[in-house]
């Protein structure tokens, strides 16, 4: 059984995107001084935890999720003891912090990987997939080849420059194909949990675990492999580090949560349910209102009953793999879509930038292995000014929006009317009522097979909330009456039974 962390019934996450945040050297890159500097913003804001992308020393081929050192902070982020601060200053504000855990691969020039491309055997011989011979491929998985003394291919994970650590395959049918418990295999588990335990006593409270369901090669459907796989981690965290939150890049959270994770995403790949949402040819929240909820609804209720009360479901505002929320969206739809991610059960993460309506920026060119999604990687738009406050620099890594009305921080700061005040608030009013919290009961109130509105109920100690969504352009009727007190709305109010086109409500009953 996942002991869940107490932090978790009411945490609220930022991501933050390290090298996009805050620059506080002038080098067009953002750092951990910067990142300590704006902790205060994201607890203003209402969130009380964040998750950091990989800050590691790498080449940064793919951001950082290509470890060149699990034990070293980047030195364009700072040293390792700037990491420390940086968890002391989230603590001393009551927060907590995950950082990304990247199990699955490393880079090329990783240690480990150099020794294990040597021709002599060695203990890294077996750290990474290798083939027999450089003639025999990796079967369903890329290889690279030709670049070792050693004779054979090395299977690679995500980018070419990423070769696979070796956890084993589930059904291992040829020589080179190790099992899972054969003692190669087991020692790169416990290599992994050495660069947990080294975060963990430095002050981190968990990881976000990339790429998680898929370190067990050729696992069968459902991944029962790598399910055992992590119920071995738990076992590991139970008895040294019970406190240690986790959530998995999974997006099938009853196997992740069998395994042992306290939380898992909903992603923009496998399961449509979340591309449904927000990112498909026809999403619910739009205003064209041609979506259909129950390509959410069937996965999502049925995922929350496999995992209720054992772990949590959660559904972020978008992450540093995908377009933009805001893409073909104004503000207001913006706020419709705040007032479900943030009224609905498990924790909610945001995306930096997402607060404030920042938007995916078509056509640049592709920065640190980012390609398209580079576009929602540009640096954090705090002030209206050159550099925007992100940076003094003249170059900042990833071009700024350029666009004449690129949404700000300040800006919005100043006017009672925009996003970042509706987030604030919907997230003031998530903190003082329970139900709307991560383990609130969640009851679909309305919801009909391609028609709007979308409305829930939440439920925690006898409070009972309603929460009301019209993203459609167009009047819309329920067969009850939405009443009762209104703690935050967009657009007209709910009459009766009636929700004026693009509108939401938030209803204590
Ligand atoms: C998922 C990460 O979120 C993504 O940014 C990265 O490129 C791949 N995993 C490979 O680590």
């Amino acid at each position: 059984m996942n002991n869940l962390p107490a932090w978790l019934a009411d945490a609220v996450f930022y991501e933050i995107y390290p090298q996009s945040f805050q620059d506080s050297n002038g080098d067009g890159i953002g750092d951990i001084n910067g990142m300590i500097a704006r902790l205060d913003y994201i607890k203003e804001l209402g969130c009380n935890a964040v998750w950091v992308n990989p800050w590691y020393d790498s080449p940064f081929g793919d951001a950082g999720y290509d470890v060149r050192d699990y034990k070293k902070i980047a030195p364009r982020y700072g040293t390792n003891e700037d990491a420390k601060r940086f968890f002391d200053e989230a603590h001393r504000r009551g927060m907590h912090v995950l950082i990304d855990l990247v199990p699955g691969h490393t880079a090329i020039d990783h240690e480990w990987f150099k020794t294990s491309m040597r021709a002599d055997k060695n203990e890294y011989s077996d750290r990474y997939i290798w083939t027999n011979s450089i003639w025999e491929g990796g079967g369903e998985y890329a290889t690279l080849r030709g670049i070792s003394d050693r004779d054979g291919c090395a299977v690679v994970n995500f980018f070419s420059h990423q070769p696979a650590l070796n956890y084993g395959y589930a059904h291992p049918d040829r020589p080179w194909k190790i099992s899972s418990d054969s003692p190669a295999a087991l020692s790169t588990r416990e290599a992994m949990k050495d660069v947990m335990r080294f975060w963990l006593d430095l002050g981190a409270d968990g990881f976000r675990v990339d790429m998680a369901a898929s370190l067990i090669k050729e696992d069968d459907i459902g991944h029962p492999a790598n399910i055992r796989l992590w119920q071995d981690f738990r076992t590991f965290l139970e008895k040294e580090y019970p406190q240690c939150a986790m959530v998995s890049e999974w997006g099938v959270p009853k196997e992740s949560i069998a395994g042992g994770f306290h939380m898992d995403f909903m992603l923009h790949f496998g399961p449509p349910a979340y591309k449904s949402l927000f990112r498909s040819e026809y999403p619910f929240f739009s205003k064209e209102g041609k979506g259909d909820i129950f390509a959410f609804l069937d996965t999502y209720s049925a995922d929350l009953a496999a995992t209720e009360r054992k772990g949590l479901i959660c559904i972020p505002s978008g992450n540093h793999d995908m377009s933009r929320l805001a893409c073909g969206r104004d503000m207001r739809d913006l706020k419709i879509c705040f007032a479900f991610l943030l009224t609905m059960p498990g924790a909610p993460f945001l995306y930096y930038g997402d607060e404030i309506g920042m938007r995916w920026l078509e056509g640049l060119t592709s920065v640190e292995g980012g390609y398209d999604r580079t576009g929602s990687r540009s640096p954090m738009q705090w002030e209206k000014r050159t550099g925007f406050g992100f940076t003094s620099s003249a170059k900042p890594y990833i071009p700024f929006d350029k666009s004449a009305d690129a949404p700000t921080v300040e800006e919005q700061a100043k006017d009672e009317n925009s996003l970042l005040n509706a987030v604030k608030t919907l997230l003031a009013v998530r903190k003082t009522h329970k139900a709307l919290q991560s383990f609130g009961e969640f009851k679909p109130l309305y919801a009909e097979k391609g028609k709007y509105p979308f409305v829930y109920g939440r439920m925690a100690e006898g409070e009972r909330i309603v929460v009301a969504l019209n993203p459609a352009d167009k009047a819309v009727e329920v067969p009850f009456l939405l009443n009762g007190k209104i703690l935050w709305n967009v657009g007209e109010a709910p009459k009766g039974n009636k929700m004026a086109p693009c509108s939401a409500a938030v209803i204590l009953k």
